[in-house]
């Protein structure tokens, strides 16, 4: 079934939450599946990394979980949506770009095991979809951020194919593919392994491996879902 915006019952916006490691594929699943339905696509990744080059550019500590609550405190984090995807603004300039490079991603994962930079990012991600009418895509959406979100699917994919599916996306030389695979690697163990909210599926998620599907594919069956649940409550 094809999901749109006018398929959508009235009134009732819904709050989907797609949770999973570095390289399943969430971004592109969550931006095709906002732009669908109308709905406002936030990625909850965004929001530890800009905090992470914050950190970066002042010369915090990743480790200083004090300092970095005080950068928190005094930053301003913004998702403007737009057509080709969200412009991520740090105190109102726009890092978007700045935020994919390797330094930040690996400090994001560093900056984000503390509890309270945790608590600080969930209660931003929550007041930001208070309302529904939202996609998020993180690691902890459908477990502790919207613990009662409508949809919650929690994609996958092999290690070896995350890995090679960002290197793909980086414009590096063929030898740096090997560093990628590792980094998502450490990465992962960290998300994964982190005492506060680590990463994994809510049990009442629906998990998509993505290992051997197209994008086309990954979407079609994201849209099932989400047309099985409306069903299911007779919406
Ligand atoms: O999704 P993305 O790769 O942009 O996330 C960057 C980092 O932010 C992740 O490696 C993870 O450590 C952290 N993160 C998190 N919880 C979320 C989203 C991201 O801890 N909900």
């Amino acid at each position: 079934m094809v999901i749109n915006e006018s398929n959508q019952p009235a009134g009732k916006k819904l709050v989907i939450a797609i949770d999973g490691p570095a390289g399943a594929g969430k971004s592109t699943l969550a931006s095709r599946i906002a732009r669908k339905l109308g709905y406002l696509n936030i990625e909850a990744g965004a929001m530890y990394r800009a905090l992470a080059l914050k950190a970066i550019s002042t010369d915090t500590s990743f480790e200083d979980e004090p300092a970095l609550m005080e950068l928190a405190e005094q930053s301003n984090i913004s998702l403007e949506p737009r057509l080709d995807g969200n412009r991520v603004l740090l105190d109102g300039q726009n890092i978007s770009e700045r935020l994919r490079h390797q330094d930040v991603t690996d400090a994001a994962s560093k900056v984000s095991v503390h509890p309270r930079v945790r608590e600080w990012m969930v209660a931003k991600q929550r007041e930001m979809g208070q309302e529904g009418g939202v996609v998020m895509e993180g690691r902890d959406i459908g477990t502790k951020v919207f613990p009662h979100a409508d949809v919650k699917i929690f994609l996958d994919a092999a290690p070896e194919v995350r890995g090679s599916r960002r290197f793909q996306q980086q414009n590096v030389p063929p030898q740096q593919e090997a560093a990628i695979i590792r980094e998502l690697r450490e990465r992962d163990k960290r998300d994964r392994t982190r005492a506060n909210s680590p990463l994994e599926a809510a049990v009442d998620a629906v998990l998509i491996d993505s290992t051997s599907l197209s994008l086309d594919e990954v979407i079609e069956r994201a849209e099932d879902i989400i047309a099985n649940k409306l069903a299911a409550r007779g919406l």
